[in-house]
This record gives structure tokens, sequence and C-alpha cells, in this order.
């Protein structure tokens, strides 16, 4: 069953994603359960004893300025970094050892290594056969991503915002129940930031979760149900997006003011 049908089986109370009230912790597991971590590499520490969670349903925003620490987290969280303490898990387990990772959790970083040599549909095709994932899906994440017109060149002649598309399509392969995207609205253009903003609510209004980090605030604002801002590895906020905003104050004031109002 897709997100979307999914979606659709849902009671409206389900879908709304309110956020779990302890002591009810049995009956609706977080996605995303970042516990105290903590990850250093030498003297530097790169994320410092940082806590959230996720839930079905939403979209959360992971903010702050370049060298915050997002990133790390999120290659903690995908089991491509160990923690120097604390804990990330997805699904109440760590990423290795989830049984099926790739039809839980999709995710696009940074640094995609697509073979330049090869076409968007032959890299996703190769994707999918790794994944023991039918042919045909590779047609609908196309879709999906809307790269269906350049499938067939190769990839070193896409635009960065094709990559990201193309790293977006990726991630759908599993038909995944979380996906985890770093600076997704990196070189995508106008379009392409509203159409991602708009995907990314669909993909939550069918059950899916979402954590989008950027250090681009207006990239993600009007996408987002909820507030994980980071600064200096330290947790700065962790809130509804109506909690920060509201009374003429916008997420960017909130921000600024989180962030020791420093842009980057
Ligand atoms: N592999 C690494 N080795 C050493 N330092 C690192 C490494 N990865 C990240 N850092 C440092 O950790 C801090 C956080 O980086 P990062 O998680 O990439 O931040 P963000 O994604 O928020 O821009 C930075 O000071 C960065 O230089
Ligand atoms: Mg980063």
């Amino acid at each position: 069953m897709s997100a979307t049908e999914r979606a659709a089986s849902r009671s409206a109370d389900d879908r709304a994603g309110s956020p779990l009230v302890p002591g009810d912790a049995g009956s609706r597991d977080p996605v995303v359960r970042v516990s105290s971590l903590t990850k250093r590499y030498g003297e530097v520490v790169a994320v410092d004893d940082v806590t959230f969670s996720l839930v079905a349903g939403t979209v959360t925003g992971f903010l702050g300025p370049n060298g915050a620490g997002k990133t790390t987290t999120l290659r903690v969280l995908l089991g491509l970094a160990e923690p120097t303490g604390g804990e990330a898990l997805v699904f109440g387990r760590r990423y290795r050892e989830l049984d099926q990772p790739v039809q839980r959790i999709g995710a696009v970083l940074e640094s995609n290594d697509f073979h330049p040599g090869r076409s968007g549909r032959d890299h996703l095709r190769t994707l999918a056969l790794a994944a023991e994932i039918a042919p045909r899906r590779v047609e609908e994440v196309l879709a999906l991503a809307e790269i269906e017109a350049v499938a067939d060149r190769r990839v070193k002649t896409y635009s960065l915002g094709m990559r990201q598309r193309l790293g977006l399509a990726g991630a759908l392969l599993g038909d995944p129940d979380l996906l985890v995207l770093d600076e997704p609205a990196n070189g995508l253009d106008p379009v392409g930031v509203r159409w991602l903003r708009t995907f990314l609510r669909r993909f939550a209004g069918g059950g899916g979760a979402v954590l989008v980090a950027s250090h681009v605030l207006a990239e993600v604002a009007q996408a987002v149900d909820r507030v994980v801002v980071i600064d200096r590895g330290r947790l700065a906020a962790n809130a509804a997006l109506d909690e920060l905003t509201g009374g003429g104050r916008t997420l960017e004031d909130a921000y600024l003011e989180l962030t020791g109002g420093e842009m980057s």
C-alpha cells in the first residue's frame, strides 16, 4: 500500500500527526528518535547532546546555519557515522538493524554519487535491481520527480536541480515511510522549490514523515509543520511552526533570534 493509499484509509485523527503524548509511547512510536546525540570529530563537537523526535504525517524542517551539525546528525541517523554518545533511531531501531531499510527510509544526502556516463533511468534501474524492486517502479518515480523527459540523458548533462530530482526519485524507489533530505533545494529554481514543497506536503498527507535539513529558511518555511533548529551543534528549538510564529513574528524572526542573528 502506498503512502497515498494509506492516507485514504486513515482516520482524520491519525492524519493530524499530533505529537507523541508522554505515557502513550506504546501506541504511537516516533518514526525518528534522536536522544542525547553527540558526535565529536577530534576537538570538534559537531553535534552536542541533541534530542528530538518525529511522528508520521509531518514535515519537520531541520534548520541551522552552515556547520551547525545538520548533515552530521543525518549521517548518524542513516548509519553512515557512529555516535560518540546517545543514539539516533529510526522506527525504534538503529538504521543498520532495520530489515528492509529501503522500503522504510528514502534519503538524499548532499553528496550524491551518480555515474556520470549513465542515464537517469539506468541509474534508477541499477538501484532498483540492487534493492529487488520491480523495474516498473522506476517509471513511477521518474514521474513523481517529474524527470521523465530527461530520463535517457546521461547524468553528466543534468543541471544540479535535475540531479536533486534524480536523487529524490531514487529515494522514493522503495515507497518509504520516511524521507530524509539534506539541503534538497540546492540548485532548484523557484519553480523547482515550489514543486518540492508541494511534494513534501503531499508525502506527509499520505502518512509519511519528512525530515528536511536546510540552511535556507525560505525554502522550507512554507512546507513544514515542525521546526528543529540546531546551532553550533546544540538544539536551539524544537517546536510546532505555530509555536514559533504568530503575532507578527515570522519564522525568520524566530530563527535569527535563536541562532544569534547569524546568516550564512
Ligand atoms: N568528517 C568530519 N571530520 C571532521 N569534522 C567534521 C566532519 N564532518 C563534519 N565536521 C564538522 O562538524 C561540524 C558540523 O558539520 P555539518 O554537520 O556538516 O554541518 P551542517 O550540515 O549543519 O552545515 C562542522 O564544524 C564540520 O566542519
Ligand atoms: Mg550540511
